[in-house]
């Protein structure tokens, strides 16, 4: 055990350790009981001339849904379904009317033109105990339906026999979907461990439960919430971001101390200021469209991994205690904002980073597995050649102040990044990495996972759509042709520049 430390992960109980490790979890920490979750829906009918859209517009209210709408939301298994129905007066009423009779809680319902004239297809997003309960709602359905297949369901498990090939575990198609995972609760930060700084503190108790609160409550789109921290807390800040200031000077990446400097000028970086979650997702927003939003904690590596795929990362907001600034036993703001934030402003970091998300949506448990080992052997620690060195990029070296010495020294074994081999390494969790992965540059490292993710068994292909903020899954020849149409007019334009140059 390190009497100084500042790294995630440290010094968790036996208990903890457990639940790390066998969840796989990257490294999130809830601080409040999981709200229970209700039932919503969104309704999205664009198709104003259509016979459909004129019932629709009366048909569509909130969903009455036979399911008690207080079900613990981790009980139950997200489920999509795709269906398409023939424009015919009635139609829609008769889809919805028997989705209403359905003994699940719909999430959302989403429809579009369809593949040919006078189809429309829908999508519909719901939450089920067991796989009989997509089984009935398929079945049932299917009657009033041209085509009906579930896209995905479950959080992994075994597919059922009713799902058909194409079926993989339930992913987030929207950025809004994210706002399911707010609710996911693998551990409560408000249950302190009884090691941890601040457990017989009722006071810091009290001002984590207020933080979380308003991660809770936070949904995509709206302005993530500013939190005005105490002196103690900004003394606390400050004293870790001076030390660490020391030590990034000849260990960090050169993106790193490039980035930096920005965020000084654009986000309020100092040692004297907290920066604001909000000033910094809007920053990194414009530099590569990575955003940030709050999380009260610990998240699965699917859900956090999922959320990568949107070019969204979550982060706390609270900070730890003072009593020892330069130790924290979990995530918290120093760890996010001085480890974590500086690199997704780079665009191969954060198309790099964007990569495991893609390749984890949908991915099999075993995948997940492999695909958050990536990420914790690179994001979090991971290094990289750059001139005749070797300099840190892992937010858990870069936010630590003993390890960032130790992973440049002599003690431990580095070798080249090669996902398929990081892939399958196996770490500590409280203790210092004995191998460490170098990647030859972020181009390099995005290019390798890439080309790992494409080898990985998913029965689908992907892209994310940065206009409408969705997943496509690219399982239809109009929209092949659509994206053919739009690489070309991108390669015509680019060509057109490489002219002017
Ligand atoms: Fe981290």
């Amino acid at each position: 055990m390190h009497p100084v430390l500042s790294r995630v992960s440290h010094r968790l109980t036996p208990a903890k350790t457990r639940l790390l490790l066998s969840t796989n979890t990257i490294g999130r920490f809830y601080t409040t009981p999981a709200k229970k979750y209700g039932a919503y829906i969104l309704p999205h009918i664009p198709h104003k001339h259509s016979t459909i859209n004129n019932h629709a517009a009366t048909t569509l209210r909130p969903f009455a849904s036979a399911s008690d709408p207080t079900k613990d939301i981790q009980g139950s298994q997200n489920t999509t379904i795709y269906f398409t129905i023939v424009d015919r007066v009635g139609a829609l009423e008769e889809v919805l009317g028997r989705l209403a009779e359905l003994d699940v809680s719909l999430t959302s319902i989403e429809s579009r033109p369809g593949r040919h004239a006078g189809l429309y297809d829908f999508y519909i997003d719901f939450l089920a105990s067991e796989d009989k309960q997509v089984a009935h709602a398929v079945t049932k359905l299917a009657k009033h339906v041209k085509e009906i297949r579930v896209v995905s369901t479950g959080g992994g498990s075994t597919p059922g026999d009713l799902v058909e090939q194409r079926q993989s575990a339930w992913f987030p198609r929207r950025k809004q979907d994210l706002d399911l995972f707010a609710e996911r609760v693998l551990s409560y930060g408000a249950e302190l461990d009884s090691d941890h700084p601040g457990f017989t503190d009722d006071t810091y108790r009290a001002r984590r439960a207020a933080i979380t609160k308003l991660a809770r409550e936070y949904r995509t789109g709206m302005p993530l919430a500013r939190i005005v921290y105490t002196a103690e807390e900004i003394a606390t800040w400050g004293q870790v971001y001076q030390k660490l200031e020391e030590l990034h000077f000849d260990k960090a990446c050169r993106e790193y101390q490039y980035i930096k400097p920005l965020l000084v000028a654009n986000c309020g970086y100092g040692p004297d200021n907290i920066p604001q979650l909000e000033d910094i997702s809007r920053f990194l927003k414009e530099c590569t469209g990575f955003t940030l939003r709050p999380v009260m904690g610990l998240l699965s590596s699917r859900d956090f991994l999922n959320a990568l795929a949107f070019r969204v990362f979550f982060s706390t907001q609270y900070i730890r205690h003072s009593s020892n600034p330069f130790y924290t036993p979990e995530p918290d703001v120093c760890h996010e904002l001085l480890g974590h934030v500086p690199l997704f402003a780079d665009p191969d970091f954060a198309d790099f980073s964007q990569e495991i998300g893609l390749a984890s949506l949908g991915a099999s448990e075993e995948d997940i597995k492999k695909l958050a080992t990536i990420y914790w052997f690179t994001v979090e620690f991971g290094l990289c050649k750059q001139g005749n060195g070797v300099k840190a990029f892992g937010a858990g070296l870069l936010s630590s102040f003993g390890e960032l010495d130790y992973c440049l020294s002599d003690k431990p074994q580095r070798v080249r990044f090669d996902p398929e081999k990081a892939a399958v390494q196996d770490y500590p969790i409280t203790e210092y990495q004995p191998i460490y992965f170098v990647a030859d540059s972020f181009k390099v490292m995005k290019e390798q996972v890439r080309s790992y993710a494409n080898r990985l068994s998913r029965p689908f292909s992907l892209r994310y759509n940065a206009y409408t903020e969705t997943i496509e899954v690219l399982d239809e020849k109009e929209r092949l042709i659509r994206m053919a149409n739009n690489i070309r007019g991108d390669l015509s334009r680019l060509a057109e520049a490489i002219e002017y140059i």
